[in-house]
């Protein structure tokens, strides 16, 4: 396969959640390619943040993507409020549903782009029967909850097993990596074999504007694409 140029997908994480509109515009001004609403229930991960009606409402700020990353258990019910806040992307953890396999067929007929999120512990293997509905496969590279957190590279192995997997079948899947995604660890991530690069933290903290850190966290990770 091809190498592609990376995806540089913005975390809203930490955010000033009392300026969202103000935040996605910057982030976007920035040069993003993308944001990730981190949307956690408090169940499936220790945290609670927003839902698709503050979604909805950064929406007409911005003309870039939202992607919905789920961190709740059990998502079908809400599926459609998401498509409807206006994300393209909605992402949802292996382990979070009974039946990935109708869930992401939902998504589906939705009219968005299914994607599959593996926890740090959930093997590759939880997604290999259903690749075929998958249009992008996160690997997590911390426990899901919170921003802020050190980069697990133990990680690189099963991305660069779903590298390996993605190209032997022929398949376009946009591999992603979030969690700890910043100057020091994106170039290892992409050389392992990731494409689309969520970052949070180190777009929103770090020296220079944040123009200055996504050319400099874009240029890593081509780097990385670069040098498989
Ligand atoms: C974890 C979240 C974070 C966030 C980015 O549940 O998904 O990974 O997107 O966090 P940092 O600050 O590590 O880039």
């Amino acid at each position: 396969m091809e190498s592609r140029a990376p995806t540089l997908v913005a975390s809203v994480l930490p955010a000033d959640f009392s300026e969202l509109g103000q935040e996605v515009r910057q982030l976007e001004k920035a040069g993003v390619d993308r944001i990730q609403w981190d949307v956690m229930d408090g169940r499936f991960v220790p945290n609670l943040t927003f839902g698709p009606d503050v979604i909805g409402a950064n929406r007409g700020h911005v003309s870039m993507g939202f992607e919905a990353h789920l961190m709740v258990d059990d998502p079908d019910p809400m599926l459609p409020r998401w498509v409807e806040a206006g994300c393209e992307i909605i992402i949802v953890h292996a382990e979070a549903t009974r039946h990935l396999h109708r869930t992401l067929s939902v998504i589906a007929d939705l009219g968005a782009r299914a994607g599959v999120a593996l926890n740090p512990s959930t093997p590759l293997e939880a997604v290999t029967n259903v690749l075929d509905l998958v249009d992008l496969l996160l690997v997590m590279t911390v426990n899901p909850g919170f921003g802020g957190q050190q980069y697990l590279g133990a990680m690189e192995d099963k991305i660069a097993a779903a590298r390996a997997e993605i190209d032997r079948l022929g398949l376009e899947i946009e591999l992603e990596v979030d969690g700890g995604i910043a100057g020091a660890t994106i170039g290892s991530a992409a050389r392992a074999g990731a494409d689309v690069f969520c970052a949070g933290s180190a777009l929103f903290n770090g020296p220079g504007t944040m123009a200055d850190r996504v050319a400099a966290l874009r240029a890593a990770a081509t780097a990385g694409i670069e040098s498989r």
